[in-house]
């Protein structure tokens, strides 16, 4: 299975890659994860990907494409893979599907979440993740402990810098100028399947398993 999650932010990407992941046992490749990494660790990348982050701003298709394409000429994805994040731009769409040329692959399908804007933007304010397991939570849906250790794995929960209003503001703008484009690109391939995320957290995993199973029938 090669899917790919597409939408704004907040839409429930992630929160999804972890129920597909379990589903068909595959990896969650998410760039925003990638990159987060690299910031803790401070490495090359991640020094020169906290500037753009920070602001809510796209992170150069160069040092992207250079990183997707590092990723799939790995092991990792061989035996498929659900890609959270990226491609964000038609430059990183295209040079996807040179990159699956190259390799002789195909996507079966390409996930269009769906969310009001005002619901993505209480939903980011509202965001904890956990620093260790990297698990997603959100208050105003999930109980947590006083202490704000993760349920799953007791590690430490945090809010993400580029959840604060204004830097969630600029990626909304974003998303709207240079990645709303590239869902263009998948419609025409008819492998777009565009879901409502809002509501139900499992009425959504089940919406996205109903249209795979609808799309494999095709
Ligand atoms: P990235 O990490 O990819 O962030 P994003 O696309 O902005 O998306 P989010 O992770 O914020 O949201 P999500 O859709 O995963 O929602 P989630 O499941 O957490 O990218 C971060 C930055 O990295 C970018 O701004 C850019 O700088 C850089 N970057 C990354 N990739 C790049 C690329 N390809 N090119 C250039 N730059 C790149 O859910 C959100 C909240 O809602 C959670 O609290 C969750 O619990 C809750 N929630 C989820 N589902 C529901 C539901 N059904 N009902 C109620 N609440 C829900
Ligand atoms: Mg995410």
């Amino acid at each position: 299975m090669r899917l790919l999650l597409f939408g704004p932010p907040g839409v429930g990407k992630g929160t999804q890659a972890t129920l597909l992941k379990e589903e068909y046992k595959i990896p969650h490749i998410s760039t925003g994860d990638i990159l987060r990494q690299a910031v803790a660790e401070e490495t090359e990348l991640g020094l020169e990907a906290k500037k753009y982050m920070d602001k809510g701003e796209l992170v150069p298709d160069e040092v992207m494409i250079g990183l997707v394409r590092e990723v799939f000429n790995s092991p990792l994805c061989e035996k498929g893979f659900i890609l959270d994040g990226f491609p964000r731009t038609v430059a990183q769409a295209e040079a996807l599907d040179r990159v699956f040329s190259e390799l002789s692959i195909e996507l079966d399908a390409v996930i269009d979440f769906q969310v009001e804007e005002n619901e993505i933007i209480t939903r980011l304010s509202k965001r904890l993740t956990c620093r260790s397991c990297k698990s997603i939570f959100n208050t105003l849906v999930d109980s947590l402990d006083q202490n704000g250790s993760c349920p799953n794995c007791g590690g430490e929960l945090y809010q993400r810098d580029d959840d604060k209003p204004d830097v969630v503001k600029q990626r909304l703008q974003v998303y709207n100028q240079s990645t709303m484009p590239v869902r263009e690109y998948y419609q025409k391939s008819g492998k777009l399947v565009t879901i409502n995320g809002s509501g139900d957290i499992d009425k959504v995993n089940k919406q996205i398993l109903d249209a795979i199973q609808e799309l494999n029938k095709q």
